[in-house]
This record gives structure tokens, sequence and C-alpha cells, in this order.
């Protein structure tokens, strides 16, 4: 079975960060989000992978340079523009040929079991089978009515969902959806929905099956949902340090600190995880705090945050909280009597002062 994951869209709920760097490229416990979606194809041993992109092949190919199992074989398909999930599969229909294919949305979080999912679609023979997942705002989402292990209805984002339960954005299909996607028009939001294309099949008696998951699944569409999956990651990080911790520093709970990095008088209160080449000096780093490679933090203090390679934060005596940190950037204060701010920020920056 291939493997296709759907890295396109705008990612407008994260701008500014969405600027500068594809949502499914944006690290989480210091790894790329579209690593943790590699991880649970690999272990249902699905290593034939097309990834969908509108743009950024080379960042892409650059970040699944450094995925950890080498025995992969990527495929970039273009999407020459964000026309929705439908279109997206409609795409990879050259990649796939005629063989069965899952397909997983690129920019959720799962942990969820792939493996069952496919042995029952072939279990069942079915022609479509997709995985489900209870939630509290149906509205939001795709919504399957089921009976009996068959899929009766689906609708995309309905206003009286009939049922809580979600699409999770992971789908097994055979060639039939191909025909489907040819057949559907756009949805009210302008875009193919793949819900609709599953409709299709359903109306025209194809087979579609379900799985109900209730383990963690995350949309991550904004930066509070970015932060809640980065605490939940670093609850489970390994201690381990391969840097220089100074006898002046204290380190508390689980922290997971890389190559060459160098930590002088300062707390490190965990969960926390530090790349390599990093320097924290004079510094409190408090949990659920990532900091990936070449940053520095001197005379500072953060905590609950996501901060991307090779930014420098200087001087900053008020604890920064629950904020994400594009690569590049310095935050810096000059600790003098007069009390001012200067900002120089990119387009949607979002800026909190308490
Ligand atoms: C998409 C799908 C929807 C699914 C959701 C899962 O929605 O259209 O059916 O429930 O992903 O995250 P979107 O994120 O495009 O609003």
């Amino acid at each position: 079975m291939k493997g296709v994951i759907l890295c396109g869209g705008l990612g407008t709920r994260l701008r500014p960060i969405t600027y500068s760097i594809p949502k499914q490229l944006i690290p989480i416990s210091n790894r790329p989000i579209i690593y943790y979606i590699l991880d649970s194809l690999v272990k249902a041993k699905v290593n034939e992978i097309g990834i969908v992109i509108n743009d950024n092949e080379d960042f892409f190919k650059e970040v699944l340079k450094g995925y950890e199992d080498k025995e992969i074989k990527f495929k970039f398909i273009q999407q020459s523009q964000p026309l929705g999930l439908a279109d997206a599969v409609s795409v990879s229909e050259d990649f796939v040929k005629d063989e069965d294919f899952i397909v997983v949305i690129g920019d959720n979080y799962y942990e969820l079991d792939l493996e069952n999912l496919i042995s029952d679609f072939y279990d069942t023979s079915s022609n479509c089978s997709i995985l489900l997942h209870e939630v509290d705002e149906p509205y939001n989402y795709g919504i399957a009515e089921v009976k009996e292990g068959q899929i009766l209805d689906v609708e995309e984002k309905p206003r009286n969902p009939k049922t809580n339960l979600a699409i999770t954005g992971i789908y097994i299909f055979d060639k039939n959806i191909f025909k489907a996607c040819k057949e559907i028009g756009p949805s009210w939001r302008g875009e193919y929905e793949i819900t609709d294309g599953i409709k299709w099949l359903l109306n025209n008696s194809y087979k579609v099956t379900y799985n109900i998951s209730n383990s963690l699944w995350m949309d991550l569409g904004t930066y509070n949902e970015l932060l809640h999956v980065n605490q939940h990651l670093l609850s489970k990080v390994n201690p381990n340090n391969k840097g220089l911790i100074d006898e002046k520093s204290k380190i508390v709970g689980s922290i997971s600190i890389g190559d060459n990095s160098k930590i002088f008088n300062s707390i490190i209160r965990g969960p926390a995880i530090i790349g390599s080449n990093t320097i924290i000096e004079n510094s409190y780093i408090g949990p659920y705090t990532s900091i990936m490679n070449n940053v520095k933090i001197i005379d500072s203090q953060i905590e609950n945050s996501i901060v991307l390679d090779k930014c420098s934060i200087l001087k900053i005596s008020n604890i920064i909280d629950s904020s994400i940190i594009e690569r590049n950037s310095t935050i810096v204060s000059n600790n003098s009597y007069r009390k001012a701010n200067t900002f120089i920020l990119g387009k949607d920056s979002n800026l909190i002062l308490y």
C-alpha cells in the first residue's frame, strides 16, 4: 500500500510563522510535525510515500533528508493551487496508479493505529475506509453517520451534526476515489472536499467502512494547539545529556540536551528539550519548552514555548511564556532606565504584552 501525505494549504491561522515555514514542517518537541506522521506510516509498513505540496519543494526535501528512516521513498506531487483535499487526492493519481493507498492530512498530530485500519480495509473488501474519532465540536469537522461497521452518510462541517464522530483526516482508498473526485463540485468554501468524494462513493453503492479511535489526535491549526501537543510530547521526553552543564547550573526533571550545547549558571526545569550547539547562560528555562539548534538564551527567562533555530533571546527578565519564535529571530532588552519597547514585526505578527 502506498501513502499520500497532504501538505498543501496556506496555514492562515498560523501566520506569520507560516509565511516562512510550511505548517507541516514546524517542529514540535524539536521534530517537524510531518515526522510524527511518517513514524505512523513506517510502523504500518507504508514506505512509498507521495507528498502533495503547493510549493516549497526544496524546503520539504531538506527537512525530509533529516528523517531517521532512510528506507522511505518520497515522491513530491505538485498541486498547482490549494483547491481542497479532493483536488490534492486527484493530483496523486499518477503516483498511486491502480494501487490502494492511505491518505493522511499533514498538519494534524496523530497517535493512531494505522495497522488495524489497513488490515480491516482488506478484511472487509472495502473501497474506502476512514478513521473516526469522537469530538466535542462536530460542526468544525467532516462528520460520519455509521451503522454496524458501515458508513451511512458523511457531511463536511454540518450546521446540525447528526453524530459527534469526526473524520480524522486518515483515509484508505482504492482507485474508485479518483472517479469520485472527478464527479464532485466545489463546496460553499470553494474547496473540493474529500468528504464529498466519499459521499459520492456511498451514493454509488461503493463500500465505505470505518474504525473509531480514541488515541490522541489534534488538528494543529492554531498556536494553542501547537503548544498543547508540544506539552504532550515533552511530557514523554527521555532525559539525555550530550552537552555540557556547568556546576553552577541546576537541572530538574526530564531534560534532553543535544550535542555541543552548553548550559552556564542557569536553571532548567523540565520537561524540556534543547537541541545542539545552543547556549543557555544566566537564564531560566521552564517546563514545556522546546529549543532548537544554534540558539542563544542569555540573561533571560522562558517557559512553555517553542524556539526555532538560530534565535537569540538576550536580557529578557520578564518570563517569555506560551510563545512560538521562528528561526533567526532576536529578542533583546537593553536594560536602560527608560522603559520603552521597540518592535520590528513581520506581517500578521501577534505581540501580547502583560
Ligand atoms: C479537513 C476535512 C475534514 C476533517 C478535518 C480533520 O478539514 O475537510 O473532513 O474532519 O480536515 O482535521 P479542514 O482542516 O480542511 O477544515
